[in-house]
């Protein structure tokens, strides 16, 4: 795996590169993030001012320990949350200017999102599962069967379409939820904590496929995880504590846990 701890700063006083930039705009940047929530007289800071910068065509996982802010901070540079201060860049552009309506579409042709509980539709076939992204998205009939089929194909659960959740692996699931993150040929994955659920052989085949498709597609993929396995397959791995980026390292697990 490729390291860049050699260029990271010493404190969260710069954003953390990594180290294959191809060019000068980054895929993701956020600059001085704070997320508070409230909960009655309570202030809660899930995030404290986390700089990053994450570049195109980069696999990058987010460690950190439970309630660090991992989470929050995915949702926010999804779109899906929105912060209390800073600022996100995806691809040089300021998404707290955009509209909801162009956040949505934005968040529909362009983001793939991965959760842990996969969040397939019970009643529905794999391909289904796959096709109705495509549906909500309006891409027509054959164009849609296409692309779904392709998905399904890139993640090896051909034989498997028409088979409905519950006939299904736990990692034969999380692979119909990632073709269905796929078929909408995203520019960004953000995934929580995608291999949660499954066993450790599982986890890696999971996880070596990611890789693949982000090489093969130039896709930038963040990842929260807590997996230790991660480590070999991603090109950085960043560090979240207390609401901020404190660091890119190598495997450090007993900093993480
Ligand atoms: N909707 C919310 N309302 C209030 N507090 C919240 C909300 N969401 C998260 N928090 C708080 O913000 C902090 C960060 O939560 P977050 O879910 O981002 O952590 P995490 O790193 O993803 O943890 P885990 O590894 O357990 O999933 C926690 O203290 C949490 O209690
Ligand atoms: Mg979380």
């Amino acid at each position: 795996m490729s390291s860049i701890s050699e260029f990271a700063p010493a404190e969260n006083v710069e954003a953390p590169r990594v180290k294959h930039a191809s060019s000068g705009v980054a895929a993701i940047e956020t600059i001085d993030l704070w997320r508070i929530y409230h909960l009655g007289s309570l202030e809660v800071a899930a995030l404290q001012g986390v700089n990053l910068r994450i570049e195109q065509g980069s696999f990058v996982a987010l460690k950190g320990r439970s309630g660090s802010g991992k989470t929050t901070l995915l949702n926010c540079v999804g779109g899906l949350d929105q912060p209390s201060r800073g600022q996100i860049r995806i691809m040089g552009e300021e998404i707290g200017g955009w509209s909801e309506r162009k956040l949505t579409e934005w968040r529909r042709m362009q983001v793939g999102f991965i959760f842990q509980s996969f969040g397939l539709m019970p009643s529905l076939s794999a391909y289904e599962n796959v096709e109705l992204i495509l549906r909500i998205s309006g891409v027509k009939g054959k164009e849609r069967h296409r692309r779904s089929v392709d998905a399904l194909d890139l993640v090896g659960l051909t034989p498997w379409m028409d088979h409905r959740p519950f006939e299904m692996s736990g990692g034969q699931q999380q692979r119909v939820a990632i073709a269905r993150s796929l078929v909408n040929e995203p520019k960004l994955i953000l995934a929580d904590e995608p291999t949660g659920e499954l066993d450790s052989n599982t986890a890696q085949e999971i996880l070596g496929l990611f890789r693949s498709i982000v090489r093969e597609r130039n896709m930038t993929f963040l990842m929260v995880t807590h997996d230790s396995l991660v480590d070999e397959f991603v090109d950085e791995v960043l560090l979240l504590r207390d609401g901020q980026v404190v660091s890119t390292l190598d495997a450090q697990p007993e900093q993480t846990e």
